[in-house]
């Protein structure tokens, strides 16, 4: 498989957060390619872009990342992900807009609030029902375009300093800047960084979610590593970071959103920061993120996931049973690649989000189809991959009919089984 001339990937071998040049490579996934890069029918005999995909962690400040950084408009400007398209997410970020109202909001006249990387608007929707007024900022064209037509004010392109600016000159300063998953999405993090300083100025808030890299390590999550996700937060290495832009993280939680993330709260200044940041630096090092040794038992329990799926999926099919995938998740398109599944293997793969349907997934081509198509034809299938295992609980209720026909559900992460009656 060649590697893509597509485009030049951007970026350096140096830690984005600490500028050491001291990375250790200790696994490698690819050759990859975009995880959302879906196909059209056409598309699949055209060459396709593949990219390595190498997994360092940072010797000096224990930052985790993936080489190369590939250009974002390789990755993000045909962008199918939609927030809305999922009620866990859904009422997720409904509880976010409430926690951050009552915590920043409450008391403030005409309260402003702007979200980077909004998506479809979702968690802007939740704030404008509170009463704030909103703006979102986001480069994928169909996306922005779908918030604005549900009346969220979007504009549509990357967030940089320049973006920031003009925030300022024509709305003001907010009072509130939000971002989920989106702070791991951004090669060049410095720029970004001093365009929320812009943006907050001397008062507002910053605050982020993103997927939080004990958990990923301790779940050998390594589906969720892809080039959209340039890094994998920890505290410890974000307070010496934005100490370096004179901010403060003055609070962290932890979340179970996204199989296990953490929402970082970050203010200007030298602000009081409370036991829950050093709890949970002390968690890291408790874990051993700064020992090459932790990442070195990952890629060893990601070879073993890789051998026990494909094992598994062999001996089924020659069985001769019928498996489809359920979840045209990006984080299903590491694990497809990976493994060398394709549709030798599963027939399809079932998703509720529009843009998905009729299309290909990356590298592996295998049709996506809506879960009607699943329905009318479950008595024939007897196993579903989990691909999207994040949302297991709420796939698994609206699939109850599958389990009564005898079908059951492989769930690879973090590690491969199988269920057979619904939760
Ligand atoms: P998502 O959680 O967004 O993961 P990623 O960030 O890895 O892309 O992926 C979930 C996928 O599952 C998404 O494509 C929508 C799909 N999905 C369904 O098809 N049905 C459902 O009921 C839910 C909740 C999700």
């Amino acid at each position: 498989m060649a590697y893509s001339s597509l485009s030049e990937p951007v970026g350096d071998r140096e830690c984005t957060l600490c500028k050491s040049d001291d990375l250790a490579v200790f696994l490698s996934l690819g050759p990859m390619p975009p995880a959302n890069n879906f196909l059209e029918g056409g598309d699949l005999y055209e060459e396709e872009g593949f990219y390595p995909l190498d997994i360092y962690v940072c010797r000096d400040c224990s930052h985790m990342g993936v080489l190369p950084r590939v250009d974002p408009s390789e990755l993000f400007s045909d962008y199918v992900y939609m927030t809305g398209v999922s009620d866990t997410m859904l009422a997720h970020l409904d509880g976010l807009a409430e926690t951050l109202y009552d915590r920043y909001l409450e008391d403030v006249d005409d309260p402003f609030v702007v979200d980077i990387g909004s998506n479809d608007g979702s968690l802007l929707a939740a704030f404008q029902e509170r009463g704030a007024r909103v703006l979102g900022v986001e480069p994928a064209d169909d996306i922005a375009a779908a918030a604005e037509d549900d009346g969220v004010p979007t504009m549509n392109e990357f967030f940089d300093g320049d973006t920031a600016d003009r925030i300022v000159g024509e709305h003001g300063s907010p009072d509130l800047v939000t971002a989920t998953n989106v702070f791991a999405h951004i090669p060049d993090l410095d720029a970004v960084t001093e365009g929320m300083n812009t943006l907050i100025g001397g008062d507002g808030a910053f605050v982020f979610e993103n997927a939080y890299l004990v958990d990923l390590l301790e779940g050998t999550k390594f589906d969720t590593i892809y080039h959209e996700h340039y890094y994998y937060h920890a505290v410890r290495p974000l307070v010496s970071y934005f100490d370096r832009f004179d901010m403060t993280v003055v609070d962290v939680e932890r979340l179970d959103i996204h199989g296990g993330s953490i929402r970082v709260y970050v203010e200007p200044g030298a602000a009081a920061r409370s036991d829950r940041v050093d709890e949970l630096v002390q968690l890291e090092e408790d874990r051993g993120l700064d020992d090459i040794g932790t990442y070195q038992q990952f890629a060893d329990d990601v070879n073993d996931i890789r051998q026990d799926l494909t094992a598994l999926l062999d001996r089924l099919k020659s069985d001769g049973n019928r498996i489809v995938g359920y979840g045209a998740a990006a984080k299903g398109n590491t694990l497809l690649n990976y493994c060398r599944i394709g549709p030798d293997h599963l027939d399809y793969i079932v998703d509720n989000t529009p843009f998905k349907q009729g299309r290909y997934t990356p590298g592996m081509h295998i049709p996506v189809k809506p879960p009607d198509h699943f329905r009318a034809e479950h008595d024939d299938i007897d196993y579903v991959l989990l691909l999207a295992w994040n949302v297991a609980e709420e796939i698994m209720s609206k699939e109850e009919a599958f389990f009564r026909t005898g079908g059951e559900f492989i769930i690879p992460i973090p590690e491969v089984r199988t269920v057979d009656t619904p939760p």
